[in-house]
């Protein structure tokens, strides 16, 4: 029967047995159905080279077996044990300093070695022909939190081979990195050396060649991509019916999660935002792993209240854990998973939260939390697999992501994720839903497409775009977008290049503003503003301008434009707007391409849908630690979550949830 998995991460192997039957009495209590087990076990289950020893995890599995949990099986390859590294140090990677490592961390394993893969493979081999059979494992968790780079030799080699395979011949590398420039020639294929810090990386992180930088992320994601998919196929080989995740961790820069999504049977990831952290860059990453294969996820991780490797680990709310795993299944999370299920007695996470403290009994107030969210959990088994729906398409691109922050200039300033968020948060405030896509994503199902900064666009990319407007969409795009191909060689001939056209205009230059720079900008109307960051000297071609920079000596050229092209409408804003600006361009694209919020009332309540056959679940959150007014629309409407029914008198508290379930019209 489909349940939401309501568990997490669980480590009996750090405890003495005696507490393994006090972890279930209180499972027991907190309507705990699922744990993840044995995600750091690798020295534990393979104490030396050819001794494998599984009479621990053996007992766990039974016990929980026993227990009827669900369990989340995980391979344990996401820390090396100390004797793997001292025998084949070749495992430890190689960093963007050229440092090689020693023993110690985790997440440290050279992708490309041979040894490290013939180990790996053969653990998750050996999980599966144990486990394989057991009813109780609801999925397999592949490593962890897959990330990072490696610029050792094996790795260097291993990317020509690459380049090799995608090039063909020198000559289409050297013009793809425009080697002409500084000289950079390449006669032979192992003259290729990887680009950190001793080579062709800057110590900013940036490329003094962004196309082989760019090759080597591309690179890098795919190695690592391979050792998700040896340690998969291992498993699915004994068990064919496996459904296999790694945890994925929201807009992390280094793996281009879209290209890894359709490896993976589901989605699943893990949510550790900071004290400080904007409720709708929240719902932006779990759009973005629910859009990765537009389906459900599983929330893998969240702390029930405390982090320990941030600088300010703030404690949660009363309300707020709950408020916040309500948002995630808001958003499409079939899963609420803490990290971890009980807290840890040394090491470095032993700050962290958990569900069961270091003072060992329920009576506290994170596990009356707990208990109180998963007693409501045990009635919510319909939403498990219901959809999304939204009018609004926001591309999300890792190739682009890569680019836009190799390059050097013309602004440091400019992050891809801050400023996806930033148009991202206009629907989200307003309550109008806006899925994360993939520039491979079908355009057509959406009314409006957003594509900030879209720096870096692939061969064909522009005609898709212009089709889409073409064929009566609305289009928003930025300064800093159609500069450049997948190489990171510029479309010639004027900015934005392939999506000059669709817009109408052409951008002359492009002007830099320091963090205490700013422009003042006027609307037609004669609404003013700023714009900051980068400040485009646009020249109209078939657009019209929506308003001009009032200062700096491009005062009167267009700060922003519409182009009617075809059936649709290109809007292009040429700098960073102030709020007020961008509300009033966008309220009015919004309502001439005719999406629909779900809610018309301002309100600083999240309001979210999902939809099953016959229902729609409308989640009501107040994310604040204020009390927030009830929308006059759903007065009299019950929540499911208290069986209660909501009173237009009284006011939603701080951290409040509510769940509307109606029949599907
Ligand atoms: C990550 C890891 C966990 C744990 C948590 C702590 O998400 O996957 O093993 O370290 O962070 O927040
Ligand atoms: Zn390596």
């Amino acid at each position: 029967m489909k349940k939401i998995l309501y568990g997490g991460d669980y480590n009996p192997n750090q405890w003495p047995e005696e507490i393994w039957q006090e972890d279930m009495r209180m499972f027991h209590l907190a309507n705990i159905n699922s744990t993840t087990i044995n995600v750091f076990s690798w020295a534990k289950i393979q104490p030396s080279e050819n001794v494998y020893d599984f009479s621990e995890l053996d007992k766990i599995v039974q016990l929980l077996s026993d227990e009827k949990k669900e369990i989340v099986m995980a391979t344990s390859t996401g820390a090396l044990p100390a004797w793997l590294f001292k025998k084949y140090p070749e495992v430890g990677r190689t960093d963007y300093q050229g440092r090689q490592h020693k023993f110690g961390h985790r997440h440290n394993a050279c992708p490309n070695s041979l040894v490290y893969q013939k180990y790996a493979q053969a653990l998750a081999e050996k999980l599966a022909q144990r486990y394989g059979d057991n009813p109780n494992i609801a999925y397999w968790h592949v490593n962890n939190e897959y990330g990072g780079e490696c610029y050792c030799e094996n790795c260097t080699k291993a990317f020509r081979v690459w380049l090799q395979d995608h090039y063909k011949t020198l000559d289409q590398l050297n013009a793809a990195w425009n080697t002409e420039f500084w000289g950079h020639t390449i006669y032979e294929w192992d003259e290729i050396v990887a680009p950190n810090e001793l080579g062709d990386g800057m110590s900013d992180y940036r490329s003094a060649f962004a196309g082989m930088s760019l090759d080597y992320c591309r690179f890098n994601s795919d190695a690592i991509l391979n050792n998700y998919k040896m340690e998969r196929d291992a498993i699915k080989k004994i068990v064919p019916q496996a459904a296999v995740t790694t945890n994925l961790m929201g807009t992390f820069k280094g793996l281009d999660y879209f290209k890894w999504a359709k490896e993976m049977d589901i989605i699943s990831w893990d949510n550790y935002p900071a004290y400080n952290t904007p409720w709708s860059i929240v719902a932006m990453n779990h759009e973005l792993m629910r859009g990765l294969k537009d389906q459900p996820f599983l929330l893998m991780e969240q702390t029930p209240s405390q982090q320990n490797w941030q600088p300010y680990n703030s404690l949660k709310k009363p309300g707020q854990m709950r408020a916040q795993s309500y948002q995630t299944l808001a958003h499409g999370g079939d899963s609420i998973q803490f990290f971890q299920l009980r807290r840890s007695v040394g090491a470095c996470e032993k700050f962290h939260g958990a569900v069961i403290e270091h003072v060992g009994h329920e009576h506290t107030r994170v596990f009356g939390e707990v208990a109180e969210l998963g007693e409501e959990l045990t009635r919510l088994d319909e939403l498990v697999g219901a959809t999304s729906q939204a009018e609004v398409g926001v591309i999300f691109d890792w190739e682009n992501y890569w680019g836009l922050e190799y390059t050097s200039g013309p602004n440091i300033d400019l992050r891809y994720v801050d400023q996806i968020h930033k148009y991202y948060r206009y629907f989200y405030e307003n309550h109008i839903p806006a899925q994360m896509i993939s520039v491979d994503s079908d355009f057509s199902k959406y009314k409006f497409i957003v594509a900030p900064v879209l720096y870096l666009m692939k061969a064909g990319l522009g005609e898709k775009m212009t089709e889409f407007v073409k064929n009566g969409g609305t289009l928003l795009t930025t300064y800093m977008s159609g500069i450049v191909n997948e190489s990171d060689n510029v479309y010639l001939g004027g900015y934005p290049g392939p999506l000059r056209e669709v817009s109408g205009i052409w951008v002359e230059e492009i002007d830099a503003l320091a963090p205490e720079q700013t422009n003042t900008v006027q609307l037609k109307n004669g609404t003013s503003g700023t714009g900051k960051l980068v400040a485009d000297l646009i020249h109209l071609e078939t657009a019209e301008s929506l308003g001009e920079y009032t200062s700096n000596f491009y005062a009167g050229m267009p700060m922003a434009t519409v182009n009617h092209f075809g059936a649709g409408l290109a809007y292009y804003f040429g700098t960073d707007l102030s709020d007020n600006l961008l509300n009033e361009i966008l309220d009015q694209a919004v309502s001439q391409a005719n999406v629909q919020p779900l809610l018309n009332e301002k309100t600083k309540l999240e309001i979210t849908q999902r939809f099953s056959q016959e229902k729609v679940f409308t989640f009501i959150l107040n994310l604040s630690a204020e009390e927030q007014v009830l929308p006059a629309e759903f007065a009299g409407k019950v929540d499911v979550l208290k069986n209660q029914m909501l009173n237009s008198k009284q006011n939603v508290p701080a951290f409040a949830s509510y769940l509307i379930v109606d029949k599907r019209s």
